[in-house]
């Protein structure tokens, strides 16, 4: 049967551990040239939302384990005319080897790994953006590791993530952090505290939720290793703005916030990034920002996740 990663708990633990250690070697190696882990084989990627990260990395990732990236935009298929999610997943398996989506409800790639038959890589939903997550714990054990990745280098470490806590990355990165060994704090306003749906991932995988929620930034970033930032407004939220913005403006990740973390401490944004908005100018073009590692690092661990579940597949 063909294996899908729709969400952090896809992989087991060691899985990922092999996931990490095998976009190590794929950084490594990169300028060797082509693989043939996907000999010939067309994989799609279609998108219902704008990707320039995504869209490169799995573009370029696909060519690079020797596929064929098809880019298909929702808007360009019979999907746009009311052809139906089910049917359109059925026909694309005829053709396809593997599957990348990007969509707003995570039903969407349920559904596509469901009726395809195929591998289906979830490349960011309204609920989860696993994909992201994964290059993050492994920029981080990278950084952290000082060019050695290794999960021991993240363990215990304070991570924060400031802002939209309840959007897709807050979400992905409490999963990921407390699957993989981080102490992870999430801080935004009242009323953005993770919901029922991101419990239920905790206990479906049997994973301990560690992570705390605050509304308190300074007291949040207090000792931190780690600032993580996303968006305030998340694709699909435009009608909510400017009573996001204003909610959000006392978590704008500053210097002011990393006068209080540890003196080494890291910036991280999953990009793209507005400055003057979530992050100031200053700390998103500092040396403590390594937002353009964690934009290439997409790349390597992309190609680890589609090599593992094509490997593991049957
Ligand atoms: N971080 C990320 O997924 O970027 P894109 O929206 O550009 O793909
Ligand atoms: N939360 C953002 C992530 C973009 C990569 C969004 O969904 O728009």
């Amino acid at each position: 049967m063909a294996r899908s990663f729709l969400k952090e708990t896809d992989f087991t633990r060691d899985e990922a551990a092999g996931v990490f250690e095998l976009a190590k070697r794929y950084k490594s190696i990169r300028q060797a040239g082509p693989l043939d882990v996907i000999c010939g084989e067309p994989w799609g990627l279609l998108f219902f939302k704008k990707s320039t990260r995504t869209r490169l990395s799995f573009e370029a990732g696909v060519y690079e384990l020797g596929g064929h990236p098809l880019i298909l935009n929702a808007s360009d298929l019979q999907l746009s005319r009311g052809e139906t999610v089910e049917d359109t997943a059925k026909i694309m398996g005829r053709f396809l080897k593997g599957i990348v989506i990007r969509a707003y409800e995570h039903s969407v790639v349920e559904d596509f790994a469901k009726y395809s038959g195929r591998t289906v890589i979830n490349a960011l939903t309204d609920f989860l953006h696993p994909c992201q997550s994964y290059t993050d714990i492994f920029t981080m054990m990278e950084y952290f590791g000082k060019g050695n990745p290794t999960l021991d280098a993240i363990k215990g470490r304070k991570f924060v993530f400031f802002g939209d806590t309840a959007c897709n990355m807050g979400y992905s990165l409490a999963l990921a952090g407390c699957m993989f060994g981080l102490n992870v704090t999430l801080c935004g306003p009242e009323g953005f505290e993770p919901k029922a749906d991101l419990d239920a991932l905790f206990e479906e995988a049997g994973i301990e939720k560690t992570y705390k929620f605050t509304s308190d930034p300074v007291a949040a970033a207090k000792d931190a290793d780690v600032l993580y930032t996303d968006v305030w407004v998340s694709m699909g939220k435009e009608d909510e703005k400017a009573e996001r913005i204003k909610l959000m403006s006392p978590y704008q990740v500053n210097e002011n916030l990393f006068s209080v973390a540890k003196k080494d401490a890291i910036f991280m944004h999953c990009l793209p990034a507005h400055a003057g908005e979530e992050v100031s100018e200053g700390v998103l073009r500092s040396p403590r920002s390594i937002v353009f590692d964690e934009a290439e690092n997409r790349l390597h661990v992309q190609k680890a996740i589609i090599s593992t579940l094509v490997r593991s597949s049957e």
